[in-house]
């Protein structure tokens, strides 16, 4: 197969973490004979000191012509936080979503076996972790219309979700539960918004398509607690953009490090692939980073296109660097292995050998979670 994959590193660790990731790819490309192109770009912080913009045109080109984008993090400095300024590096990320169209983003949080120890939740409450966050992209309030008195003493932020924006990804997240554990969590405040009552009416009805899978709904101060409580229980958690925001960080709490998730973040034409942590800036330069966010982005990637095999190479090489204890600082608080050296190693296991074939279904991570 041939991919063309448009790397936008960003800021923070970004450049540092995406390069394990590519290192990882092209690997793959070799062992399994794809042909897979990078081209950079920039985006957030370093392209607003080159271009002025935080997504230059330029940028947002490269990524509708490229088949998937790896992203790193956005924004640099600590101190410089322009809040009347409408450029911030976030915006180059937040536009970006939305000029693609990728309504979905889809957050797996699954913990690993051989770090069960590094949760500081109990291991009898967070074996078995195993979901999914469908997380509303380019709607709500991130995207409603924005205003502050001339005092500045009055903001208003607005909240706009309509039947079509719930409906798409509602539909998705069925049939991921369809092909997981049919089960869906819609995760809302239904008692004080009125969006949240238009996802219930919305979500209930499409669920009667779906009579396999049985859907449950949660105010999101529930979900918080249940996912620290009872973290086993979910399968799907289907909500809106802010309350994903905060339910898939919160997730990667439970598996002892946020460095480790990935997410996919897919519309009907373009397909963006990041870690959930965001810039890391004290870990910037330091070689400290945990890569396996962006490598296990990579391998979603992969699974995105169907190339099962290769993307399960990738998650094999993962566990194996996990099991063998050649990990980050974040995990491993003594390690003397950093982001290069744990790169390094992930890339030289990934392998296609009959190995990998017969690894046990239970080890394999990621599963179809974002084939469309
Ligand atoms: C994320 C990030 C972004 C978001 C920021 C960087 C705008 O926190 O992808 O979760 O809030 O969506
Ligand atoms: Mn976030």
């Amino acid at each position: 197969m041939k991919l063309s994959i448009a790397h936008l590193s960003g800021d923070g660790v970004g450049p540092e973490v995406t390069k394990q990731a590519v290192k990882c790819l092209q690997v793959v490309g070799e062992i399994f004979g794809h042909k897979i192109n990078f081209k950079e770009a920039l985006v957030g912080e370093v392209a607003m000191a080159k271009t002025g913009e935080a997504l230059p045109d330029s940028t947002l080109k490269l990524c509708k012509e490229s088949d998937a984008i790896l992203f790193g993090t956005v924004r640099n400095s600590k101190n410089n936080r322009d809040l009347d300024g409408i450029m911030k590096p976030e915006s180059g990320l937040i536009k970006l979503r939305k000029e693609l169209e990728l309504f979905a983003n889809i957050r797996p949080v699954k913990v690993f076996p051989s770090l069960i120890e590094k949760s500081p939740l109990k291991k009898s409450v967070i074996k078995g972790t195993d979901f999914v966050v469908y997380r509303e992209l380019i709607g709500g309030i991130y995207h409603g219309d924005k205003s502050i008195n001339k005092e500045k003493t009055v903001a208003t932020d607005v909240c706009t979700y309509s039947e079509s924006e719930i409906s798409r990804i509602a539909h998705l997240a069925f049939k991921a539960a369809k092909v997981r554990r049919n089960k869906v969590s819609l995760v809302d405040k239904a008692n004080g918004l009125e969006t949240s009552r238009l996802w219930r009416r919305v979500v209930n009805k499409i669920s009667e398509s779906y009579p396999e899978v049985t859907l449950e709904e949660l105010f999101i101060e529930e979900a918080v607690m249940e996912m620290i409580l009872r973290p086993k229980q979910f399968d799907i958690l289907l909500t809106s953009n802010m309350f994903g925001d905060i339910l898939s960080d919160e997730g990667g709490v439970i598996g002892g490090s946020i460095g480790l998730l990935p997410s996919a973040s897919v519309g009907d034409k373009y397909a963006l692939f990041e870690p959930i942590h965001e810039v890391l800036l004290h870990q910037k330069g330091t070689n400290k980073a945990n890569p396996i966010a962006s490598i296990l982005s990579a391998a979603m990637i992969l699974d995105h296109f169907g190339l099962d095999e290769e993307s399960r190479a990738i998650v094999i090489a993962v566990l194996k660097s996990m099991k063998k204890g050649i990990v980050t600082p974040d995990i491993e608080k003594e390690s003397t292995y950093g982001t290069e050296e744990v790169g390094d190693y992930i890339a030289s296991k990934i392998t296609d050998s009959e190995e990998n074939l017969t690894f046990s279904r239970e080890n394999i991570w990621l599963g179809k979670s974002t084939i469309i």
